[in-house]
C-alpha cells in the first residue's frame, strides 16, 4: 500500500514509520520536516499535500499542536486554537482527502486518553478528543467508494512520559507497540468507524 503519515517526524509518527516502512511505501509529511510540507490548521495547504502526495490508499495522521490549559482562565479563543490545530485540521483531512483518496482508502485520525479519561489542564483535549470520536463516527457512515475510517485514542505513551507523564497522575503508560499496532489493525484489515482505544 502507498500510505501518507501525517506528522511522520512527531514521537507517534515515528513508531508508525518504523513499522509501516517494512511492507508499504511510505511518504512522509509534517509542519517542517518529512517528504512533503503541510500546515493542517490550512484547508489550502491539506489541499495542496493530496495532490502532491498524489493518489494514495491510506493516510494516517498524528499531527498535533496545542497546550495545556488553565480552566480558571481558559477562553473560547483558547479553544478555537487548539481545536484548529488537532480537531479541525484532522477533519479537513477527511473531508478534503476523501476526494483524493483510491478507492477501499483508509483515513486514521489520532485522538487521546483525555476524551474519556479527564485530567487537570487537559479541558481543551477532553472537548477535542471526544469530538473526533464523534467526528469518525458520522464519517464512517457517509464516505463513499468504500473509504474507511478509524480513530486511534492513545493513553500516555511510555516515550513520552519523561515529558508529560509526571502531569498526569494516576494514568498508567502504555507502550509504543500497542499503539502502533492499533494503526497497522486499523490498515489493514477492514474496520471502518472504530474509536481503538489504547489505554494501561
Ligand atoms: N505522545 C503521547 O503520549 C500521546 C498520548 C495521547 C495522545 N497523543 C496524541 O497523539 C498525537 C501525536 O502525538 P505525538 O506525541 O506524536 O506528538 P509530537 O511528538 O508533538 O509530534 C507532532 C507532529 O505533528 C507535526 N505537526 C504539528 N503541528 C502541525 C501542523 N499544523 N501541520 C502539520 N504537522 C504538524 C509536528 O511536525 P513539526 O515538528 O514539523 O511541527 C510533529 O511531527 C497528538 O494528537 C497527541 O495529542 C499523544
Amino acid at each position: 500500500m502507498k500510505i501518507l503519515i501525517i506528522g511522520a517526524s512527531g514521537t507517534i509518527g515515528t513508531g508508525i514509520t518504523g513499522a509501516l516502512s517494512e511492507k508499504h511505501e511510505i511518504i512522509t509529511a509534517g509542519r517542517s520536516s518529512g517528504d512533503l510540507r503541510v500546515d493542517i490548521t490550512s484547508k489550502k495547504s491539506v489541499k495542496q499535500l493530496f495532490e502532491e502526495a498524489g493518489p494514495v490508499d491510506a493516510c494516517i495522521c498524528t499531527a498535533t499542536s496545542g497546550s495545556m490549559d488553565d480552566f480558571g482562565t481558559l477562553t473560547e479563543m483558547d479553544l478555537l486554537i487548539n481545536m484548529k490545530g488537532k480537531l479541525l485540521g484532522q477533519v479537513n483531512i477527511v473531508l478534503i482527502g476523501q476526494h483524493y483518496l483510491n478507492e477501499n482508502g483508509c483515513f486514521i485520525l489520532t485522538s487521546g486518553i483525555f476524551a474519556d479519561r479527564p485530567a487537570k489542564g487537559a479541558t481543551g483535549g477532553g472537548l477535542i478528543n471526544g469530538a473526533l470520536h464523534s467526528f469518525v463516527l458520522s464519517a464512517a457512515v457517509e464516505l463513499q467508494r468504500g473509504l474507511r475510517v478509524n480513530v486511534v485514542s492513545p493513553g500516555i505513551i511510555e516515550d513520552s512520559v519523561k515529558d508529560s507523564g509526571p502531569v498526569f497522575p494516576g494514568l498508567r503508560p502504555v507502550a509504543m507497540n500497542g499503539v502502533v499496532d492499533a494503526y497497522v489493525k486499523s490498515i489493514e484489515s477492514d474496520i471502518s468507524g472504530n474509536i481503538i482505544r489504547v489505554y494501561g
